[in-house]
């Protein structure tokens, strides 16, 4: 079945793109060839006079190129023929004899959007759905047909290196201001707008768009010569640098391929294009990226039990207990879903603090003009705060979200069950209490689980819900859809301490802590992990949690797993010293006022006993890769336990859990991707190695010894990746 229909409307060719089978439209070599022959029949047809592309699809106009077929490039010369396949069919796109207009409602991304800037004419719809990018950077990628030479010529080079280098998406009424597009429209007006365009066009009454006409002198200026240009390059790439530690291979190679074709012209810029995309489209780096928008893509598809699998019940109204950091955030994010919430905690000021938290973050996105006053008034509206529990007695789901304490835990929930309806969910926020111990005071364990979301939870993209034994398949699912209704990635997980991303988080923050006792320097073990491409070190992450909870959560975990998570020494009396992090302004770092992190608080070491050790000549030097196999293969050891007891479904949640909950290197795929990447044996080889040094914290997980023995790998090492 074709994928393009052409239907001839007064002298327009209308070319209709509906890829058969697809929620979305994608670029394949398939559809470039039915392009080319389309293509012959315009140039052929002296009776059309104009065309415009517009997309079959109700609500995409093209999400990009097909992913699917990335993974079949054996060789870098595969993707670079590929890329040069398509900057050819647009090049014929963009001098045909007829003028084209990109009639774009829906997402217009990667090679949609590349199709659309071969374009005479571009109007975009004002809708919701409708925006325009250039994401493939997050594929570890550039733009391979024409996106690194056109973007920059139609609206600058600031405002394409923007889009381009961090893969960021446009709404309509920007993309009109920056000269991406030409005209913004009401969707139901999109097609007649776009026949009177190339009407226009082919008569001359209508030049070809120049895109960047609004932009200041002063921009242009600098652009056109080759001295502020270099300037702006440089510029990007120092913030690239800094932003990316130079782990991301794929926007510095942008860079370069756009200032080739400003210095090289066009032609050797396509052609930089196409070998650049041939060589990152080989690399380990964009594999990883690619797996996990795949991971993350089956994800949104996962009902989150095995079938057969009941329906979800709607969640209308939220019961929330505690108003504080995390409570707040929860109803922030289910206010902008439409879901009435009602927020309790012990007194009427803590209420108030809360939803003036909760109006901050809706507030952020008013200001930024996502929504509007009404918007925000409304999603403001359904909120409304009890000391009582009043307005319990219909909620659909209660999420807990109080003090980190059992006894109140239980306490909380033994006052609210009686109030609730009978088929009411109650989930808690733990980030490491089980469940199970949880459920001990519901009457109704069957409906208890854990809703664990991260902070701060409106950009936070991972929720983890953990299930115990007796969780209904029901209950599982209803919270399921709720948290993608919320936007988040949702993993579901078994009960067990920590959970998933708490015991791993913890193992790797552990080994940090023991650092720390043999001497190593805080801003060295941060730097080494920040190297390895871990958001921000360990030390500085445990200031941002709080070192009282994160000394709480030491001491659980040490407790249900054993020797290997006893606290470390230094944190045991960092603890006792009653420092806090970040929100006492007295941690690992110093804090100034406003809680902006400065310099290591060096009387920490004093603290810690390293200047006694120090002065009595005990510390030692760790090299920082010494310091990255600790800290990593704890967490990926601890990860491998985590499938072995059946904690994980799955080695997709584990590397997505990772990944998004705790900041394990993207580009690295997540623990169990990076273990195939190392190789399971020499992984294993690596802990007996520590251990020997270290025991028992590095005793390998009798699944990776086994695995090691038997040469398996975590994911099929041949085909597709299996999600
Ligand atoms: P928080 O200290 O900011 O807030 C706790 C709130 O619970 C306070 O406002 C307190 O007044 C309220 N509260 C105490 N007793 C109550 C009662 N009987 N009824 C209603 N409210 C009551 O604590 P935070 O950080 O929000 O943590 C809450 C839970 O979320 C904890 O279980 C924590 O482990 C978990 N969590 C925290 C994360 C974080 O980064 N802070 C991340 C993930 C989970």
């Amino acid at each position: 079945m074709p994928s393009i229909t052409l239907t001839r409307d007064a002298g327009v060719a209308v070319l209709s793109l509906d890829v058969p089978g697809a929620p979305v439209n994608t670029l394949s070599l398939a559809l470039a060839e039915e392009l080319r022959v389309i293509f012959d029949e315009i140039e052929r047809d002296s009776a059309i006079v104009g065309a415009v592309l517009i997309s079959g699809k109700s609500d995409n106009f093209i999400a990009g190129a097909d992913i699917e077929q990335f993974l079949e490039f054996k060789t870098a010369e595969d993707a670079e023929q590929a890329s040069y396949t398509g900057q050819k069919m647009l090049s014929r796109l963009e001098r045909l004899r007829v003028p084209v207009v990109a009639a774009i409602h829906g997402a217009c991304l990667g090679g949609g959007l590349e199709t659309a800037l071969a374009c005479a004419w571009r109007i975009a719809t004002e809708y919701p759905k409708t925006v325009l990018g250039l994401p493939e950077v997050q594929l570890g990628l550039i733009p391979g047909t024409g996106g690194t030479q056109r973007l920059p010529r139609l609206i600058g080079l600031p405002n394409a290196l923007d889009m381009i280098l961090r893969g960021r998406n446009v709404r309509p009424k920007k993309a009109l201001k920056m000269g991406l597009v030409d005209d913004v429209v009401h969707p139901a007006i999109l097609r007649d707008i776009a026949m009177q365009r190339a009407k226009e066009l082919a008569a001359g009454t209508r030049k070809r768009s120049q895109g960047r006409t609004e932009r200041g002198a002063e921009g242009l200026l600098l652009e056109r010569n080759r001295f502020g240009r270099g300037l702006v390059l440089k510029k990007a790439r120092q913030s690239v640098m800094q932003q990316t530690h130079g782990l991301y291979p794929a926007p510095l190679a942008a860079l370069d391929v756009i200032r080739v074709g400003y210095e090289q012209g066009e032609d050797a810029g396509y052609k930089e294009e196409s070998r650049r995309f041939g060589e990152l489209a080989m690399t380990e780096v964009s594999r990883q990226l690619i797996f996990l928008f795949f991971a993350t893509n089956s994800l949104k598809k996962d009902p989150g039990v095995s079938s057969p699998v009941p329906a979800p019940r709607p969640v209308e109204k939220l019961g929330v207990l505690g108003a504080g950091f995390m409570g707040a955030g929860i109803t922030s994010v289910a206010v902008q879903q439409g879901t009435l919430v009602r927020l309790k905690d012990t007194d009427a000021a803590r209420i108030g603090k809360g939803l003036a938290a909760v109006r901050d973050v809706v507030k952020e996105r008013y200001t930024k003009r996502q929504i509007t006053r009404q918007q925000l008034d409304d999603m403001m509206a359904l909120t409304g705060g009890t000391t009582e529990y009043t307005g319990f007695g219909n909620v659909d789901l209660v999420i807990e979200a109080v003090f980190e304490d059992i006894d109140l835990k239980h306490r909380v929930l033994r006052e609210v069950e009686p109030l609730l309806p009978e088929d009411a969910i109650y989930a808690s926020n733990t980030s490491t209490i089980p469940i199970t111990r949880i459920a001990e005071a519901a009457t109704r364990p069957e409906q208890v689980l854990g809703m664990h979301f991260f902070s701060p939870v409106h950009k936070m993209p991972l929720l983890e819900i953990i299930v115990t034994r007796r969780t209904t398949k029901e209950a599982t699912v209803t919270a399921v859809a709720y948290g993608k209704q919320l936007g988040k990635t949702v993993i579901v997980v078994n009960d067990g301490p920590g959970f998933y991303t708490t015991r791993t988080l913890s193992a790797y923050m552990n080994e940090a802590g023991r650092l720390l006792d043999e001497g190593a320097a805080i801003e060295t073990i941060d730097k080494a992990l920040v190297d390895f491409g871990f958001p921000v070190g360990p030390i500085t992450l445990l200031d941002e949690v709080g070192i009282d909870v994160g000394g709480k959560v030491g001491l659980v975990l040490a407790d249900a797993l054993g020797v290997r998570m006893t606290p470390s020494e230094a944190m045991r009396r960092v603890v006792t010293a009653g420092r806090l992090g970040r929100k006492g302004r007295s941690g690992f770092y110093r804090y100034d006022e406003s809680g902006k992190k400065g310099d290591v608080d060096n009387s920490i070491y004093q603290i810690i006993g390293a200047t006694a050790r120090a002065k009595a000549g005990q510390q030692v030097e760790i090299p920082a890769e010494e310091m990255v196999r600790r800290c990593v293969l704890a967490m990926v050891n601890e990860a491998a336990r985590c499938l072995q007891e059946g904690i994980l479904r799955s080695v997709r949640d584990g590397d997505v859990g990772a990944v998004f909950g705790i900041g394990f290197p993207p580009f690295r795929g997540g623990p169990f991707r990076y273990v195939d990447t190392i190789g399971v044996a020499a992984i294993v080889r690596q802990l007996q190695e520590l251990n020997t040094r270290h025991p028992p914290r590095f005793e390998a997980a009798e699944l990776l010894v086994e695995m090691a023995r038997s040469g398996k790998t975590f994911y099929p090492t041949e085909g597709r990746p299996v999600t």
